[in-house]
C-alpha cells in the first residue's frame, strides 16, 4: 500500500513508499479510503524530529471502506472527515470512529480536509473567551490556516473582529473573511482594548496583545510561529486585574473532536463557513506543499488530494 514516511535525506523530509502494510483496523474503528488532506505546521515540526520511517498524517477525508466492527460510527460508502494523531496519508487508514464525522454532500473533500486541526484549533480558542456577541475579538496571523477560521467564526458569533496580518497586500483578503478592521500593527494608539485575542504567532505579537486587553480579557494562545514572547507583570497593568492567557490545543479534549469536526462541516454545509484553500496538488506533491508552507507562499490551507486507487467504492466519488 502507499503511504508517506518520514526520510531525512528526502525534501521536506517525506518520502511516498509503496510497502505499508496494509492496515488491520480495531473494533471500534472503520477502513478509510483517503481522497484528500491537509498539512499543518506542527506535522513539519514532528517531521523534523521523529526517526525515519515514521508516519504523519493528521487531517484526512475520504469514503468509509469498512465500518467499524463494534457497529459504531458511519456505514460502509459514506463520505467523512476526521482526524488523527499520525498515519493518514496512506490509501487506507483504520480511523477512531468517535474521530470523524459524516459529511453532507455539499461539502466536498478537500473543504473537509482543511477542517480537522485548523478549524478545531479556531473554534476552541474562541470559546475560550466565552460568549463574544458585540465583544472586540482580536484575531493574529488572520490569514493564516487557522486565522482564517477564527475570522470567520468569530464574525458569524457576532463579535466586533479585528483582524491582523502581515502587510498590506493581506488586508483585502482578512476583509473577505469578515473582518470589521484590520491592521498591520498593534501599535497605533487608537487601537481600542480587546475582550479577546485569539494569537498563533506569540513572540512581540503576543506581548502587544496582553497590553490591549479589556480588564478580565482573555488570550487564547495557540501557536507561536513568532517565536518566544518576553512577558513582564507591567504588560497587564492596561488590563487590570485579573487578564489572562488561556493554552488552546486544537485536538484537546479528545472525546469530542468528532463533534467539533461535525459541527464545522455543517457550518461549511449551510455557507457559513468557507475554507480558504490557498495550495492545491496531488498527493505526490506533498513535500512541494511543505515546501510552500515553510516559504509563506500561500494563505489558508494547502490540500493534497488522492487519486488513482482501483477501489470500486472509492471509483463512484472520484
Ligand atoms: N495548539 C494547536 O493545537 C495548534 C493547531 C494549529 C496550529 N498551531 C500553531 O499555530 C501557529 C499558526 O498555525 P497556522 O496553521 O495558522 O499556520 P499558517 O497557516 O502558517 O499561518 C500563520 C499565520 O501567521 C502569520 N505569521 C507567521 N509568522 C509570523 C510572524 N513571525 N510575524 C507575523 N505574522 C506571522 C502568517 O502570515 P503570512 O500571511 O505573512 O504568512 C499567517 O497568517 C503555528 O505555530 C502552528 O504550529 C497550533
Amino acid at each position: 500500500m502507499r503511504g508517506f514516511i518520514t526520510d531525512p535525506s528526502a525534501p521536506s523530509g517525506l518520502r511516498l513508499t509503496e510497502d505499508l502494510p496494509e492496515p488491520e483496523p480495531a473494533e471500534d474503528e472503520f477502513l478509510l479510503g483517503l481522497r484528500a488532506y491537509a498539512i499543518n505546521p506542527g506535522e513539519a515540526l514532528l517531521i523534523s524530529q521523529r526517526p525515519t520511517d515514521w508516519r504523519p498524517g493528521q487531517d484526512v477525508a475520504g469514503v468509509v471502506l469498512r465500518a467499524a466492527r463494534d457497529g459504531s460510527g458511519p456505514p460502509e460508502g459514506a463520505r467523512v472527515a476526521a482526524i488523527l494523531d499520525w498515519a493518514g496519508w496512506a490509501e487506507r487508514v483504520p480511523v477512531p470512529t468517535r474521530w470523524a464525522t459524516v459529511l453532507d454532500d455539499g461539502v466536498s473533500f478537500e473543504q473537509a480536509a482543511t477542517l480537522p486541526i485548523a478549524g478545531l484549533t479556531a473554534l476552541r480558542a474562541l470559546r475560550a473567551g466565552g460568549a463574544v456577541l458585540g465583544r472586540r475579538v482580536l484575531i493574529t496571523g488572520a490569514t493564516g490556516g487557522v486565522g482564517q477560521f477564527a475570522v470567520q467564526l468569530a464574525a458569524a458569533s457576532g463579535a466586533h473582529v479585528t483582524a491582523l496580518v502581515s502587510g498590506p497586500d493581506r488586508v483585502a483578503e482578512a476583509r473577505e473573511l469578515g473582518a470589521h478592521d484590520v491592521v498591520t500593527t498593534l501599535d497605533g494608539p487608537d487601537l481600542a482594548p480587546f475582550h479577546l485575542v485569539l494569537d498563533g504567532i506569540g513572540g512581540e505579537t503576543l506581548t502587544k496583545a496582553v497590553r490591549r486587553l479589556v480588564p478580565g480579557g482573555t488570550v487564547a494562545l495557540y501557536g507561536g510561529s513568532g517565536g518566544p514572547a518576553n512577558l513582564h507583570i507591567g504588560d497587564f497593568y492596561a488590563s487590570g486585574l485579573g487578564a489572562r492567557i488561556v493554552s488552546v490545543f486544537g485536538p484537546l479534549p479528545e472525546d469530542t473532536k468528532g463533534e467539533d469536526i461535525g459541527l464545522l462541516a455543517g457550518l461549511v454545509a449551510d455557507g457559513r463557513l468557507t475554507p480558504k484553500i490557498g495550495w492545491r496538488g496531488d498527493w505526490t506533491s506533498t513535500q512541494d506543499a511543505f515546501a510552500a508552507l515553510a516559504a509563506r507562499d500561500y494563505r489558508g490551507k494547502a490540500v493534497l488530494t488522492v487519486q488513482g486507487t482501483d477501489c470500486p467504492v472509492l471509483d463512484k466519488w472520484v
